[in-house]
């Protein structure tokens, strides 16, 4: 029998030794977080989207009476980001979320947003940092593709389109 070990590297930073870029972008995250539609779940989440052209886009979670029908803040950000500019790749995601009064510690995207982010990764070619914020600390991963081992990518679509 063989086994197959998947690894993910995750560097944790004090919010302050980040780079002066990152900063600014979990500072968005954290502030997109406080306009957050979440009537129903009270967990408001932000998300902040760096782009190559030096840009941040943010988005938050929208949620509807209709409870599917809403949407996480990563998603809302990154379609956000694709709309408008869908040649520019995405450098760098953050995410924060608070509830209750307070920050959620390090909040990881669910399942359908990192099978997008991973998308967007594919559709550029190019890696995505994510950053998930912490109220001390925050967690860098290289990338959308260590975010979601073992993916499917659409690799084994025909046409193949990556
Ligand atoms: N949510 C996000 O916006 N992002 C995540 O990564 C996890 C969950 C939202 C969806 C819903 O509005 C609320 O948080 C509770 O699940």
């Amino acid at each position: 029998m063989k086994e197959i070990v998947l690894n993910t590297k995750i560097k944790v930073c004090a919010l302050a030794e980040q780079t002066e870029s990152h900063q600014r972008l979990t500072a968005a995250a954290v502030e997109a977080a406080s306009r957050a539609y979440a009537p129903y779940s009270k967990f408001n989440v932000g998300a902040a989207v760096l782009l190559g052209n030096g840009e941040i886009v943010t988005g938050n979670n929208q949620e509807n009476a209709a409870y599917p029908s809403g949407l996480c803040a990563e998603r809302v950000a990154l379609f956000y980001a694709g709309s408008r500019y869908p040649d520019v790749p995405i450098v760098a995601l953050a995410i924060a979320a608070f509830t209750a009064g307070r920050q959620v510690e390090q909040i990881s995207p669910c399942g359908a947003c990192r099978q997008v982010l991973l998308e967007s990764e594919m559709r550029a070619a190019s890696p995505i940092t994510i950053l998930l914020c912490g109220s001390s600390e925050v967690y860098i991963l290289p990338s959308a593709a260590s975010l979601l081992p073992f993916c499917f990518d659409g690799s084994e679509l025909t046409p193949p389109f990556h």
